[in-house]
């Protein structure tokens, strides 16, 4: 008998044949979704589930569902999984590391240009078509290139786009992350390490990339956002819970810092309708990970994580480990 898993969401077809080969397949094509209720009732008889970070593993689902073994998440991040508690059920937990970084770095740097140089906010008065004529101010933005780039959490993607910044840009690149990294991984890409406070007073474009955890809750609030510059941008492709999303409202308002680009929002894809009344945010639907080809990476990893546990007793790439 094969071992039955559950698709949480629409797949690459090609991903969803390969995994046909070795399961018993429920798949979500049709995109439904799911209440807290069907969620559980769907996955309550399978052993293995390739989900999304949209997709909750948690104690409560847990109980419920005792045959399962695995989850692989098609995402670097796992906060949508309780590691302690999958640890405790002897569920193995995976992710999709390295195969996402250069795509996820891109789109962070994108992001930050488009802010710093206002590429929605002019669109949209093009659209609308009030462009009459040419002003030496019109949608003037922030410089990019030789500015100080900040980069709060110094994993790969942080330094994939310390790189870009150094490299390409000439920017002086300043991070903070809990230790500093190894002297030569800091030379090689032209990054310092500051402490929080002086990253925030010394940047001229934040850019957030530390994974989410309840420690980092709102890390960056009013406090925070008070030592930038006026002419500051901020760019979170992290997760929407890092930022206090009031506080960074208050701040684009007031001009305490000069705009944002948001890719994650708290508690999305909700998100505060205050966000669409603000010309200095840019908006993105949380797609940093959004080319077809990183999406075919990252759901042909987490497919083969399924395939090596159940068929050679061990994942690529574990974020736990559970006794067989
Ligand atoms: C995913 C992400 O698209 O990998 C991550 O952590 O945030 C994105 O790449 C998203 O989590 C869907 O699984």
């Amino acid at each position: 008998m094969k071992p039955r898993i559950l698709v949480a969401r629409p797949i690459f077809p090609q991903v969803l044949e390969k995994l046909a080969r070795h399961f018993e397949v429920r798949a979500n094509q049709e995109d439904a979704t799911w209440t807290p209720q069907g969620w559980v009732q769907a996955l309550a008889d399978c052993q293995g589930a390739l989900t999304t970070g949209a997709d909750p593993i948690r104690a409560d689902v847990l109980a419920a569902c005792p045959d399962l073994r695995i989850c692989a998440n098609m995402a670097v991040g796992f906060n949508n999984f309780d590691v302690p508690a999958m640890t405790a059920a002897k569920v193995l937990a995976t992710n999709t590391p390295d195969v996402l970084t250069e795509t996820t770095a891109d789109f962070g740097f994108a992001l930050m240009m488009a802010t710093a140089r206002r590429m929605t906010e002019s669109e949209h008065y093009l659209r609308a078509g009030l462009w009459s004529q040419w002003r030496y101010d019109l949608f003037a933005g922030a410089e990019v290139h030789g500015s100080t780039l900040g980069i709060l959490g110094m994993g790969r993607i942080g330094q994939a786009i310390a790189r870009r910044g150094a490299l390409g840009f000439g920017m002086k690149v300043l991070y903070h992350n809990r230790s500093p990294l190894p002297a030569q991984t800091e030379a090689d890409l032209g990054a310092r390490w500051v402490s929080k406070n002086e990253l925030f007073e010394q940047a001229d474009h934040v850019v957030l990339v530390l994974p989410y955890s309840p420690a980092v809750h709102h890390i960056v609030g009013a406090a925070e956002l008070a030592l930038m510059k006026p002419t500051a941008t901020l760019v979170n492709i992290a997760r929407g819970g890092i930022v206090d999303e009031d506080a960074l409202m208050a701040a684009l308002r007031g001009g305490r810092i000069s705009a944002a680009g948001l890719d994650v929002f708290e508690g999305e894809p909700a998100f505060k309708p205050g966000w669409l009344a603000l010309k200095n945010v840019v908006l993105t639907p949380h797609i940093a990970s959004a080319t077809m080809a990183t999406r075919l990476k990252m759901a042909d990893l987490a497919a083969d994580n399924l395939i090596a546990f159940f068929e050679q007793g061990r994942a690529i790439t574990p974020l736990n480990e559970v006794a067989a």
